[in-house]
């Protein structure tokens, strides 16, 4: 390769060759959503809020929440769609990773009842990874690179949270924001260009005062400390400002690893914090409306989920297409951030 050949060959690894590479082909995705909804009239009757103020702020109108639905139930009936569209049995998997803060129990894993709710094969792996919103894009991350490395074939990626069960349904400035749900993708080892290109996972713990929801087990009797309340906490608007520049690294740092330009991008499937924080790094990014996915208005903030569920959307919505270029952000609590490249 000579000249301008060779310049664009060093400067979009991704885009070009790697025919043998072994990857991770999104094959299927899925998603569940409880079914009671919870609209922004409801909350105002619950504490002192409006509609128009939560909308205006966050562009959330109603979100959904689980009655009785554990994080492992919901979990597995978006694994069963993810999997449904990939056309493969439960028995084809041989690793779960399950994105959650809202496990079903301490121990065992959510992953681990999945397994059993789905009936896979005892003996495949089954782990559970802790990234608050950003743990879907950690656990695609940790399933990529077994099956990269050849120690899996086809995995399960789940993002589920209920964080209706860590809310303190008194406190406005953090119930109006959250949503239960989740959603799925299956990964399948497949030589080629297709799959994940690239996935970046950050996390900077002394920062964890931001947002943070203490556990909930029993004091202990030896504890010399007051017990604390186990709700959800935030920092909302320090939060916000750290997650709209921090998002916006993760981006560059992926784009720039596989040499892509904004126009290189298809669709764009961030987080579902806030639509503000979207609209900043869209623009940033000069991408059109268009080609941004944002769901929150229907389900809120659903934390690991909220990645999944819109990919899972706008799959079905025939938004995306072989060969194109999606590009997935995060942002949490932790605090942690992430930011993936997959070719379709
Ligand atoms: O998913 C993980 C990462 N999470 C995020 O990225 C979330 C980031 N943060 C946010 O999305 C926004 O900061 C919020 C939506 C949480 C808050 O919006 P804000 O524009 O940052 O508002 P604020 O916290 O600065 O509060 C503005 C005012 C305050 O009143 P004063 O002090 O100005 O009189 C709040 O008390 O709005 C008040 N307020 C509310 N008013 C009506 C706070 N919550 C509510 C509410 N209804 N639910």
């Amino acid at each position: 390769m000579k000249g301008s050949a060779a310049r664009m060959a060093a400067r979009r690894p991704a885009l070009m060759g790697h025919e043998h590479m072994l990857r991770s082909r999104l094959a299927g995705t899925g998603s569940y959503l409880p079914e009671k909804v919870l609209t922004n009239h409801d909350l105002e009757r619950m504490v002192d809020t409006s509609d128009a103020w939560i909308f205006a702020r966050t562009g959330i109108r109603e979100r959904r929440v689980s009655v009785d639905e554990t994080s492992s139930e919901m979990g597995a009936k978006a694994a069963k769609n993810a999997l449904k569209a990939a056309g493969l049995h439960p028995r084809d998997i041989d690793l779960v990773v399950v994105g959650t803060v809202t496990p079903d129990m301490a121990f065992p894993s959510t992953a681990c009842f999945i397994q059993s709710r789905l009936g896979i094969r005892p003996g495949a792996a089954a782990f559970d990874v802790s990234a608050a919103c950003s743990g879907f894009l950690y656990a695609l991350d940790a399933a990529d690179k077994y099956i990269r490395s050849g120690s899996a074939h086809n995995a399960l990626v789940i993002g589920v949270d209920r964080f209706s069960k860590i809310i303190d349904w008194k406190d406005r400035s953090t119930c109006v924001l959250f949503g239960d749900g989740a959603g799925a993708v299956v990964l399948k080892a497949e030589k080629g260009r297709h799959g994940i290109l690239s996935t970046r996972i950050h996390s900077d713990g002394r920062r964890w005062e931001m947002l943070y929801a203490p556990n909930t087990c029993q004091p202990s009797p030896f504890e010399a400390s007051e017990p604390v309340l186990p709700y959800l906490r935030m920092q909302g608007n320090e939060t916000f400002k750290i997650a709209v520049r921090t998002m916006g690294g993760a981006i560059a740092e992926v784009m720039e690893e596989n040499g892509l330009k904004p126009e290189d991008i298809t669709c764009l499937v961030p987080h579902q914090a806030n639509l503000r924080i979207i609209e900043a790094i869209r623009e940033r990014l000069k991408l059109s409306p268009d080609k941004v996915v944002t769901n929150l208005e229907k389900y809120g903030n659903t934390s690991a989920a909220s990645i999944p569920i819109a990919l899972d959307e706008a799959v079905r919505e025939g938004r995306i297409k072989a060969n194109d270029i999606i590009l997935f952000v995060a942002f949490g609590g932790g605090l942690t951030w992430a930011s993936s490249v997959v070719r379709w």
